[in-house]
């Protein structure tokens, strides 16, 4: 990290570690690849986060605490969501956090840099299980999974690319979609990240997961609420969870974040206000047309016809 305190330095970049995948439309995403994640060639020249080449490697070795909580959520699953409800529950407070959750998002910054965070300390990743700190098993920490129906992912993820230019994606829905489908974005594919964590979790390690799916807090929010309360042993009651609730309802929850600004190193600061974009189950009938919705239906199909894992494309 350099002087500035926000600002990382990459590892060497030759032209043999950028990997591009372009569309068909000829819009191109340049990644530096590392062990299956990409990672954007711009975030890191810029120095925005750790080069993930050097940075999961010391993840991995990462110190634990007891007490520590970990969010793992594909992109735009609602982590910022869950990860501001745990906060709540585990701080016994409704008070909104001041920091943005990119403060403690794992591979946004060194772990050294979490080393004064008191505790509990509640952490958010979108890393898969495997590069994760070895200690989350030795501490028995508790992880949250989030899940999200992969319709409104895509549609989400989408806007997120618009959004923020660091991806430097130019490509309209139809095409960024292929990307989707082939698993050649940000990160890495949905399909391999959630096969690999549905793996991870029958696997049983002597772990503590507990699995939450997007459309079941936006359905019965007081239910799941409670239900990570109880998850994570924390004390609370009905009039604690209906707070809550209120406070972390789309809206609400909106308004705080508007004012939360992110620095991803000096040059580039995000309005945290845009992760919250819609907040809706089925936002994504409003994006793709029936052919899409079909081939996605065939992929899907496909990818995971091995999984037991069940989502709510709609809630009406
Ligand atoms: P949309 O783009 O569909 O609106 P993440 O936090 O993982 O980046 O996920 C972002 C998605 O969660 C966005 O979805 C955002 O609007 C949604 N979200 C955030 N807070 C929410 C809330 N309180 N209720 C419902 N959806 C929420």
């Amino acid at each position: 990290m350099s002087e500035s305190g926000n600002v990382y330095q990459a590892d060497e970049i030759t032209d043999d570690d950028v990997t591009r995948f372009t569309d068909d439309a000829g819009n191109t995403v340049e990644y530096v690849e590392y062990d299956g994640l990409h990672q954007p060639l711009y975030e890191l020249k810029l120095g925005a986060v750790p080069d993930f080449r050097s940075n999961i490697k010391r993840i991995q070795g990462m110190a634990c605490r007891e007490s520590d909580v970990f969010i793992c959520a594909y992109p735009k699953s609602g982590t910022h969501w869950v990860w501001e409800i745990t906060r709540m529950l585990v701080k016994g407070t409704t008070e909104y956090e001041k920091e943005s959750k990119e403060t403690v998002t794992n591979e946004f910054h060194l772990p050294k840099e979490f080393d004064t965070i008191p505790s509990p300390r509640v952490f958010n990743t979108h890393l898969p299980f495997r590069h994760l700190p070895k200690d989350i098993a030795r501490r028995k920490c508790k992880m949250i999974f989030i899940q999200r129906n992969p319709k409104d992912v895509a549609v989400s993820f989408f806007n997120h690319t618009k959004n923020f230019d660091y991806l430097f994606y130019n490509g309209d829905w139809e095409h960024y979609l292929k990307l989707f489908l082939s698993e050649t974005i940000f990160y890495q594919g949905w399909f391999q990240y959630t096969k690999e964590w549905e793996a991870v979790i029958a696997d049983n390690p002597p772990i503590d997961f507990l699995t939450l799916y997007y459309e079941d807090l936006t359905k019965d929010p007081l239910a799941e609420i409670a239900k990570i309360g109880t998850f994570l042993g924390v004390p609370f009651d009905n009039t604690f969870v209906a707070a809550i609730a209120e406070k972390c309802s789309f809206k609400n929850l909106k308004t705080a974040n508007v004012s939360k600004e992110y620095s991803f190193s000096s040059n580039q600061q995000i309005d945290v206000g845009l992760m919250f974009r819609k907040g809706k189950v089925g936002d994504w009938k409003n994006w793709f047309t029936v052919s899409q919705s079909e081939e996605f239906d065939n992929v899907y199909r496909n990818k995971m016809k091995d999984s037991n894992f069940q989502y709510t494309f709609s809630l009406v």
